[in-house]
């Protein structure tokens, strides 16, 4: 595979706060690589200094074999999709589309083409004239990639794309994006920190952490041979749930509310939405009513030493996936309950609302 981008060696403080450690990666010509990790672990900073906008304090990056450490974003065959889509609100879908190519002094003619192009490509033939706020999130985020798809680069750089999505969307959107990156031969490189669709999405997965690089391979390697524990931990199973801050250290999910450790120091006050992480060997299982929550085990996996089962919510929205050493009949009713440290609280992606104007030119 030909190289088409190097980092070498590059660090990166803030407020002397180290938050990229000597990152050494290789991308080749046509490859899916995704950057995953935790939060905070900069994947996004990262993802910022290939783009251009953002100067690593030491180290290269190459695109092509030159070294373009110092170019300007404008300048890079490279395009983004950022964290938080910010489309303009004010302009229809069309005139987003055609942003870029209109800065860059291309003829109507062939915006208009190209328009036409894109749209077809993210599978929105005909939706020149909507407004934006007609548009559901999965739309909204395919317009989006038009926008960056249009500028012809050669390489996309993805930030949580799919982050703001419901599950079902998130996973029809893994497929589109897999299949343009087909159509397009072109280079993504994605950030996420859900590990499902790192496995699901890439040719080869980076696992960061605080700022290291922890491990890189395809995803069966990351999966089947993880290098240590941190990455056998993070790609394991888990559920993974949205909830919302009730309370100092209270997390609501599904309307059960559970006390855990993070709070407004951790940067999670109350009314804020997070994601929480729970593990399923950390779902302890109590007799029916006498844990935080009950459920119905509606399958049973007996896999070596533990049993892995899922459990479905009273209000039946939520299948727990529960791993345990004893044997529990599929169609028992039971109560759960998870120490409050096993409960992981999680920023979730940054919402719409909260966006800064970031335009990718
Ligand atoms: N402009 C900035 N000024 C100060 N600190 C920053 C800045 N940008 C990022 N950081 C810090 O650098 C670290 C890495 O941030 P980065 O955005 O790269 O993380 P990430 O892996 O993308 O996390 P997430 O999954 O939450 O998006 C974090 O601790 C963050 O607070
Ligand atoms: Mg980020």
């Amino acid at each position: 595979m030909n190289e088409l981008i190097r980092l070498e060696n590059i660090t990166k403080s803030f407020d002397e706060n180290v938050v990229l450690n000597g990152i050494d990666l290789t991308v080749g010509e046509n490859e899916f690589v995704t950057l995953l990790g935790p939060s905070g672990c900069g994947k996004t900073t990262t993802l910022r200094i290939i783009g251009g906008f953002e100067q690593p304090d030491s180290g290269i990056v190459y695109f092509d074999g030159q070294d373009i450490t110092t170019l300007p974003a404008n300048q890079r065959n490279i395009n983004t999709v950022f964290q938080n889509y910010a489309l303009f609100p004010h302009m229809n879908v069309g005139e987003n589309i055609a942003f870029g190519l209109r800065v860059s002094g291309k003829s109507d003619a062939y915006i208009k083409d190209k328009i036409k192009y894109a749209l077809k490509l993210v599978n929105l033939k005909g939706y020149e004239n909507r407004r934006i706020d007609q548009l559901s999130g999965g739309q909204q985020q395919r317009i989006a990639m038009a926008r960056a798809i249009v500028n012809e680069p050669k390489v996309l750089l993805l930030d949580e794309p799919l982050g703001a999505l419901d599950l079902k969307l998130r996973q029809e959107m893994q497929y589109e994006l897999v299949r343009l990156k087909k159509e397009l031969g072109i280079t993504f490189i994605y950030v996420t920190h859900d590990q499902e669709e790192a496995l699901t999405m890439s040719d080869k997965v980076v696992v960061m952490n605080e700022g290291y690089i922890q491990q890189e391979g395809t995803p069966e390697e990351i999966y089947d041979e993880p290098i240590n524990a941190f990455v056998a931990d993070f790609i394991g199973d888990s559920n993974i749930l949205s909830g919302k801050m009730v309370d100092e250290r209270v997390v609501e999910i599904n309307g059960i509310q559970f006390p855990c450790i993070d709070g407004t120091e951790q940067g999670f006050p109350p009314k804020k939405r997070v994601d929480v992480v729970i593990r399923p060997e950390d779902i302890e299982i109590r007799p029916y009513g006498k844990g935080l929550f009950n459920g119905t085990i509606i399958s049973k996996l007996f896999i070596g030493v533990h049993y892995e089962m899922l459990v479905q919510s009273e209000d039946g929205k939520i299948e727990w996936l529960l791993q345990n050493y004893d044997q529990h009949d599929v169609g028992a009713k039971i109560g759960m309950y998870v120490r409050p440290e096993n409960i992981q609280i999680m920023h979730k992606p940054k919402s719409e609302a909260e966006s800064a104007m970031e335009i990718d030119l």
